[in-house]
């Protein structure tokens, strides 16, 4: 996580107490400059207007120049940044998440450490300035990240991580509701960067010990309760697909209860999230090339971490018990074999065709586990099927279940967060595929519709009219590209923002 964490805040619409380094303008494609820019003064403003004409900049959505300005009528500022965003027409509630971190990164590649941004003055494409406040206080904070604590070399006099205090310029009377609003931002941008951390620890250092001591961790520094359920524990459960996907490995798994009561007698969510630690497929052993990616198979878990967290910084009146299968999936003379029936926790047979669809049988598990407590809604996040990746690829999860008023609350909450969720359908007529000969049903449908069977799998351990999703992030949890500015490569933290956004009901 970043070291120096960065302050964010409004401030009145007085250029006279303005004091940093940096001034932060939006100019639209084209290079027109935002309508706030007359506050620099009309000598300053008329400057600028004329070098843009001039065509020093486009304006393109991330493009970032420095300008400077000499101080003068009261301006105690002497550089600008002009932040282009692109045709106005097409600026989106994402746009200004990647500005906010476009800002952040161009300032701290130069050294900068604070800034005033002017951009939630104007009415850019029909945007409340509070959704614009909010999303590039998010976008900066996301953009910031970066996970460096296992690099010793050159970190120490990088520039990176300069920047301490950005500023959003607001209507005098709106300062204070400005500061409560980046309070509830910074605090699920936070649990992000807890999931983002999670994720990218490689397996060496994260098995499902070590992610078990994280969780006793959070129940220590906040009003969390943390059950930890291993060996024997297991076992008087029944627990038998967490233990067959785990039996291969010396690092034994488990299943992380964690509890958050304040809701008094409102209903109760259960947040269930697949944290296999690394998976190498099992003797079903994955192809060498990007295994190492699997280190990210426990991004479900994570986000169930970085959520629970959040609720819990923010004192939410709600109920929420976060419920994470852990286990490493690896080959050995104790590994299950394709072929074995294991009984589950549930009661019902399963045959193992492949070991490799691991996911299913710890969440199996895990969502029998949730009923015990009642909940009123269950929803399950996991990286699940490869299958989801080629469907929907790295733009949006997938969500299926039992009900369409929860879909649709998810689906609205993604809009909002910018995780947003594309629904696919759990036909009765899909479930043919996953009958088993020797069991009850077997852990893979088949080539076809793979993201739609592993829930078919998933579905036989809910009880019929709980409300249920089931959120694949296969596609989604890791960004191999980097090319956007708030999402760093590496582990995405996805999910937080989407169940902090459902959690506090506020969608689209
Ligand atoms: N963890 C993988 C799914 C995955 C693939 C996540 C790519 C992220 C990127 C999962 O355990 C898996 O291997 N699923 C198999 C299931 C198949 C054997 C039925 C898959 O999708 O290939
Ligand atoms: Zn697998
Ligand atoms: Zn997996």
């Amino acid at each position: 996580m970043s070291e120096t964490p960065l302050k964010m805040d409004g401030i009145a619409v007085d250029v006279a107490t303005w004091d940093a380094d940096v001034l932060v303008i939006g100019v639209y494609q084209g290079g027109e400059p935002q309508a706030a820019i007359s506050l620099c003064g009309e000598e300053v403003a008329q400057e600028i207007r004329q070098i843009l004409k001039a065509g020093w900049m486009r304006g393109e959505l991330g493009e970032m120049v420095f300008l400077p300005v000499a101080r003068q009528n009261g301006l105690r500022i002497s550089r600008l940044l002009l932040a282009g965003m692109g045709k106005r027409e097409s600026l989106s509630l994402e746009s200004f998440r990647a500005l906010g971190a476009s800002v952040v990164k161009a300032c701290e590649k130069s050294s900068v450490e604070n800034a005033i941004c002017l951009l939630a003055l104007d009415k850019h494409n029909g945007f409340k300035h509070w959704q614009i406040l909010e999303t590039m206080a998010e976008g900066a904070w996301l953009g910031k990240y970066r996970y460096d604590c296992l690099q010793s070399v050159g970190k120490k006099d990088s520039p990176r991580h300069s920047m301490k205090k950005l500023w959003f310029a607001v209507q005098e009377e709106r300062v204070a509701r400005c500061r409560k609003l980046f309070e509830k931002v910074e605090i699920i941008t936070k649990g992000v960067m807890l999931a983002r951390d999670l994720g990218n620890t490689p397996g060496n250092l994260l098995t499902p010990e070590v992610l078990a001591r994280k969780a006793r961790e959070l129940a220590e520094q906040w009003p969390i309760k943390t059950t930890i359920h291993s060996g024997k524990s297991l076992e008087q459960k029944g627990m038998n697909g967490i233990l067959a996907v785990g039996q291969g490995s010396a690092n034994p798994p488990c299943l992380i209860v964690m509890e958050y009561r304040k809701g008094g007698d409102r209903p109760v969510l259960a947040v269930v999230g697949k944290a296999v630690t690394f998976d190498s497929g099992g003797i079903s052993l994955k192809p060498g090339a990007k295994m190492e990616e699997m280190k990210f198979d426990m991004s479900g878990g994570a986000a169930v971490f970085g959520f629970m967290q959040a609720i819990a910084e923010m004192k939410l009146p709600i109920n929420v018990v976060g419920i994470v299968p852990s286990a490493e999936n690896l080959p050995s003379g104790t590994a299950q074999r394709p072929g074995d029936v294991i009984k589950m926790a549930s009661g019902l047979f399963v045959e193992v065709i492949n070991t490799d669809a691991e996911g299913r049988l710890i969440l199996a598990d895990a969502l029998h586990h949730a009923a015990s407590f009642d909940p009123d809604v269950i929803i399950d996040l996991a990286t699940l099927t490869g299958a989801c990746v080629i469907a929907l690829g790295a733009h949006a999860s997938a969500v299926l279940g039992n009900d369409d008023i929860l879909r649709d609350q998810l689906c609205q909450a993604g809009e909002r967060s910018g995780e947003r969720l594309w629904p696919m359908p759990i036909f009765q007529e899909y479930q043919e595929q996953i009958k088993s000969v020797v069991a009850d049903i077997k852990n893979v449908g088949g080539r076809e519709a793979g993201t739609i069977t592993a829930a078919c799998f998933l579905s036989r351990f809910v009880d019929e009219g709980r409300a249920w999703a089931h959120i694949d992030i296969a596609g989604t949890a890791m960004d191999l590209t980097g090319s956007r500015p708030h999402v760093p490569k590496g582990s995405v933290g996805i999910g937080v923002r989407l169940l902090c956004r459902y959690a506090l009901k506020e969608r689209m």
